[in-house]
């Protein structure tokens, strides 16, 4: 196993997002969103469930490669 262990538990990926809930579940519309829109993987957004931008300070202090998934429109 690669990763960092709390006690007996693997590291979780979230430390930040709505933290007293059981699973974090996100719905947007799909009106919302326009032509384009980033959805936060790393977990770090302050505006999660959209990316901030946050990823990449991420992925400089830990080496990591981390990006958000982009939900477009089509290109005709
Ligand atoms: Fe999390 Fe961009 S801030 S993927």
């Amino acid at each position: 196993f690669i990763g960092k262990t709390y006690g007996s538990k693997a590291a979780r990926c979230n430390r930040d997002i709505k933290l007293s809930t059981d699973k974090v579940v996100d719905t947007v519309d799909i009106e919302e969103i326009g032509e384009k829109k980033a959805f936060c993987r790393c977990w770090k957004s302050k505006k999660f469930p959209y990316c901030d931008g946050t990823h990449t300070a991420h992925n400089r202090e830990t080496g990591d490669n981390v990006g958000p998934l982009i939900v477009k429109k089509k290109d005709i």
